[in-house]
């Protein structure tokens, strides 16, 4: 079965006396276990399309099926019931809560569901450990750096174990060999079976995906396979180097 399915997805917005077609008529197919990347200028509808795959929002026209099922018309409670269930969120600006400590940020996507206050801690701590931050679980947001508050969120995303990781500009903040053990990360996450859609401008990052569609003016224009780079390899290169340099 699909993952994504999508037939003429199409979004306007009101605007002053008209409407902006932020999005139009994008169909496109995507399979389970994919890493796609969702390139294009500023303003192009990257961040429109990934909010309406993230039922974060509806179509004004259009088809979308996720895992089979029609989504475009649901109403806000059960989109959200769906998001919880299926999909997982990373923000370029991390959208952690400031007060509570990073085990109490991967436990929250748990707190909405049936899980018990004990099975989540265990999960929230396994999921950090497994983004290396196993020793940093009483740490608030702001006594973490940007790529540590990425893994952060991250585990958070993953935690209620999704289909789908959505990802919008996830090293936009970040420098650019944290952006990389960043996609190191995600890559990896990615080999575990978790899709990941994310939406970037920097070609240097969309490199690490394994297909690249293309916006302009809204419009779907390319989508394309690629050989994706392998992120772990190029960290390991650059420590290397600066071993070698030392
Ligand atoms: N909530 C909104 N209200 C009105 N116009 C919007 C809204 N969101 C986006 N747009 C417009 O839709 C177009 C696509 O925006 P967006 O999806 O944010 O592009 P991108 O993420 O590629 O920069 C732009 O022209 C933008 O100004
Ligand atoms: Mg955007």
């Amino acid at each position: 079965m699909l993952l994504i399915e999508t037939q003429g997805l199409t979004k306007h917005y009101a605007a002053g006396e008209g409407t902006v077609a932020a999005l139009s008529g994008v169909s496109l197919a995507v399979s389970p276990g994919e890493f796609v990347a969702a390139m294009g200028p500023s303003g192009s509808g990257k961040s429109t399309f990934l909010n309406l795959i993230g039922c974060l929002d509806r179509p004004t026209r259009g088809e979308y099926r996720l895992v089979g099922e029609d989504v475009s018309r649901l109403p806000p409670d059960r989109l959200a019931g769906i998001r919880n269930r299926r999909l997982g969120f990373v923000f370029q600006s991390f959208n952690l809560l400031p007060r509570a400590d990073a085990l109490a940020n991967v436990e929250l996507p748990l707190v909405y569901g049936s899980v018990g206050r004990r099975e989540r801690r265990e999960r929230a701590a396994a999921m950090l450990a497994l983004v290396g931050l196993g020793e940093r679980m009483h740490h608030r947001p702001s006594q973490l750096s940007g790529g540590q508050q990425q893994r952060v969120a991250i585990a958070r995303a993953l935690v209620n174990e999704p289909d789908l990781i959505l990802a919008d500009e996830p090293t936009g903040a970040l420098d650019s060999r944290t952006g990389l053990e960043i996609m190191a990360l995600l890559q990896g996450m990615n080999r575990e079976g978790v899709a990941v859609l994310m939406v970037t401008h920097d070609a240097e990052i969309a490199r690490f995906a394994s297909r690249c569609l293309r916006f302009h003016d809204g419009r779907l224009v390319a989508d394309e396979a690629q050989a994706p780079a392998a992120a772990s390899a190029e960290l390991a290169a650059l420590d290397d180097g600066g071993a070698r340099a030392a």
